[in-house]
């Protein structure tokens, strides 16, 4: 398996909607995602989307393990999700900052909404069905979002905040893993 290049924002994939995964449990899709894993831990990312490593197919990939620097912010299940599929939970959204790994060194204020409920396909075809909230339902809304050929900076409400990372914050913490 192997570490991918990861496209950045202005690549023409990132912005076409990705196509239907048909075909479960096969060597191609497992490759793809044992590529996506070891392309998200080498760059230390939360999630990844296919079309980031240039596959347009509906595999996303996402998880945080819970850190003790932050023993507060919320651990998000180790998960592969072929062809999600999101339905909002009522309408309250939240702000908070979002990294990209297609989009480096950036951070932007992005609303999401607080819960949902999503529904996929594990890499052998069994049904993932899951209620989310607060981080996890963000991770969730911004990988499907790459599905859709959606970068976060397109969702940002007010472009003042959207900035370097490094001119935003004094120190990373408080910003989130990139995604
Ligand atoms: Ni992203």
């Amino acid at each position: 398996m192997a570490v991918r290049e990861v496209i950045r924002m202005g690549h023409p994939l990132l912005l076409a909607r990705a196509e239907e995964v048909e075909n479960f449990a096969t060597p191609e899709l497992a490759s793809l995602v044992a590529d996506m894993k070891d392309t998200m831990a080498a760059l230390n990312g939360a999630g990844l989307a296919a079309p980031q490593i240039a596959v347009s197919q509906r595999v996303v990939i996402f998880g945080v393990a819970e850190n003790p620097r932050y023993p507060d912010a919320d651990s998000v299940p180790e998960t592969i999700l072929i062809n999600p599929e999101i339905t909002v939970l009522g309408s309250e959204r939240e702000s908070a900052w979002e990294g990209c790994l297609s989009v480096p060194h950036m951070r932007g204020l992005v609303p999401r909404y607080t819960s949902i409920r999503y529904r996929g396909y594990d890499v052998e075809g069994n049904v993932i069905e899951r209620e989310a909230h607060g981080f996890h339902a963000r991770v969730v809304q911004h990988e499907v979002d790459h599905l859709d050929g959606v970068l976060y900076p397109s969702r940002i409400e007010d472009m003042r905040n959207f900035g370097f990372e490094n001119e935003l914050f004094q120190t990373t913490e408080g910003a989130e893993e990139e995604l």
